[in-house]
């Protein structure tokens, strides 16, 4: 079989669980090189895993023709340099969200991936690869449920992950561009149509940390599309019972709601504390396997010689939406796009 070699940057929060998922969920990929700049971290990974080649500059990784493919789960500010970079050293190039903070480093990004017609290039919106979701596109279109006329997306992190959401608020770019971003994917994934207004509030209800950045713990926007639909996003930071991420699209002929009550599994417990269902801890858990199907996703499109779905268009389009949310936010001000 052949494997895509990859190459992967970033062993953080969710990169080092990218790069365990190459090495061992994805039959036709093999993980060939890390890079952090964090040496502990690269040294550990390639030891537990046995992974050949190990960097603390991304650019001598770049240097390494034996590797197919670039995968990306660094800081946000820095994807678009990095797959400008990765593109024009030859590779496949995979970006977590989001595609970049501002408008010219999406447009960066735009051009290279122009550039190098040959090569894929995805970015990780994995919400689309959930079952659940993929499921409710599906339905949408179909016609089950009418035209779809209002996208609600609720995404909360829990309390308990406070402590490292304030460490990473400083290159966040802000919650609307590092966590409102995908319900901003899914609005217009489901929608069919793009924004052309925008009114944000939100604040910093339980955590004043965010305000040094201008930013909020808790954040909302309503928005409206150019066929018409509307959208409703709140994002924040202090759920206090797990990891929440609910979504309903509403049309003119049904609802689909997935994931209202964001259970862990279908189990019930029924004890001193009364009926209840657990909830899933954090994002990783709640998308395990659109995180492995997206990379799988990536990897056949590569070995197939196809593209896919998300593209960089979309990256910028949704950089664009959680750009204006934000000056909204910070300005007190609707926002026309
Ligand atoms: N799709 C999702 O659901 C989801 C969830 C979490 C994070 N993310 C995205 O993934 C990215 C990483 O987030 P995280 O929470 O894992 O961050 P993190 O801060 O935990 O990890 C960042 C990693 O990048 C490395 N790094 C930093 N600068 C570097 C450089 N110049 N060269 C090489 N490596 C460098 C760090 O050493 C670390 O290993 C962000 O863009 C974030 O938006 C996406």
């Amino acid at each position: 079989m052949k494997k895509i070699k990859i190459g992967a940057v970033g062993l953080g929060r969710l990169g080092r669980k990218h790069a365990e998922n190459i090495a061992f969920r994805i039959p036709n990929a093999e993980l060939l090189a890390v890079c952090s700049v964090i040496e502990e971290e690269v040294a550990e990974v390639q030891k537990s895993w046995g992974v050949k080649y190990g960097y603390t500059d991304y650019n001598e990784m770049l240097k390494n023709e034996e590797l197919d493919a670039i995968f990306i789960a660094s800081p946000s500010a820095l994807h678009c340099q990095q797959i400008s970079d990765a593109l024009d050293a030859g590779f496949h190039v995979f970006s977590e969200k989001p595609l970049g903070t501002t408008l010219e480093e999406c447009k960066l990004a735009e051009a290279a991936v122009e550039k190098h017609p040959d090569k894929v290039f995805m970015l990780g919106f994995m919400r689309r690869y959930d079952p659940s979701y993929a499921y409710a596109k599906k339905k949408i279109e179909a016609g089950e449920i009418g035209k779809p006329i209002l996208f609600r997306g609720y995404s909360q992190d829990p309390e308990h992950a406070i402590e490292g959401a304030i460490k990473y608020a400083g290159h966040s770019g802000g919650q609307f561009i590092d966590m409102a971003v995908h319900d901003i994917d899914l609005a217009r994934w489901f929608l069919g149509s793009e924004a052309k207004s925008i009114y944000a509030i939100g604040g910093c209800y339980a955590h004043p940390e965010f305000g040094q950045y201008d930013d909020g713990d808790n954040v909302s926007a309503l928005m409206q599309f150019e066929n018409g639909a509307m959208a409703f996003l709140f994002a924040g930071r202090t759920a206090p019972h797990g990891y929440n991420v609910e979504t309903e699209i509403i049309g003119t002929k049904g609802i689909l709601r997935i994931a209202s009550v964001p259970q862990k599994n279908l189990v019930e417990i029924l004890d001193e504390h009364g009926v209840r269902k657990e909830c899933s801890q954090d994002f990783l858990e709640r998308f395990e396997q659109a995180y492995v199907d997206e990379v799988q996703e990536f990897v056949n499109c590569i070995i197939e010689n196809r593209k896919p779905d998300v593209t960089v268009y979309d990256g910028t389009k949704s950089t664009i939406i959680a750009y204006a949310a934000t000056e909204s936010f910070r300005e007190n001000k609707l926002v026309r796009l």
